[in-house]
């Protein structure tokens, strides 16, 4: 009864199964694993402040091993960029391709970035770790000191929700609200383009109604 489905859940595998049972273009709003949506608002945000991305050095802060951080490895490889994972060993990305560097020390990571992005350290479905992690994901936070050590044109993204004096600082949110909120509003036309790219290569594909 549905042209298509747009799908946020916590299960990648729940995502995958509606695909591949209903035939229909099925859309990843974000799962546990994945936040292609995202991911894609995150790149045309930096190509339109500075151009293509490729060949440019992406410093992910934080979470390595959530939904974004691994939307970010997948980016690297399809987009040929360079990504920096800097995370606490126990939440670096278990993926990696060959423009994926792991790293578990900010500052060396941050050196010379063109992108520092972060995402909140307790992604949905964590709620129940939200102690540990705030412990354990100390100093895995974009501040004045760590955007120091980028470019001096480097952009800093955020996926949203911030918080505050954890992931990134009031200041280097507050300083960087333009093109974060920008970003967040680039949602929009870039989910718009998602459905009318895939409706269109369905139709394509044969289907008549
Ligand atoms: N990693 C975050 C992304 C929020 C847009 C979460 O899953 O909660």
């Amino acid at each position: 009864m549905v042209h298509g489905a747009v799908i946020r859940t916590y299960e990648q595998k729940d995502v995958e199964d509606f695909a591949a049972y209903s035939g229909l273009p099925t859309i990843n709003a974000l799962t546990d694993d994945e936040h292609p949506c995202q991911i894609l608002t995150d790149i045309l945000t930096y190509e339109e402040r500075r151009g293509s991305i490729q060949g440019k050095r992406v410093v992910f802060v934080g979470d390595a091993d959530c939904n974004m951080g691994r939307s970010w490895v997948h980016a690297a490889e399809v987009m040929d960029f360079q990504l920096i994972c800097a995370a606490p060993d126990a939440y670096q990305s278990k993926i990696s391709n060959a423009n994926v560097t792991l790293c578990s020390d900010p500052k060396t990571a941050a050196r010379y970035a063109d992108l520092l992005y972060t995402d909140v350290w307790v992604s949905m479905g964590k709620e129940d770790e939200a102690a540990q992690r705030k412990q354990e994901f100390q100093g895995y936070q974009i501040n004045r000191e760590l955007l120091s050590l980028a470019k001096p044109d480097a952009l800093v993204l955020h996926c949203l929700p911030a918080y505050r004096g954890m992931e990134i600082t009031e200041e280097i949110l507050e300083e960087n609200a333009e093109v974060i909120f920008e970003q967040a509003g680039n949602r929009l036309p870039t989910q718009q383009a998602i459905v009318a790219f895939l409706v269109g290569a369905w139709k394509g594909s044969g289907f008549s109604e």
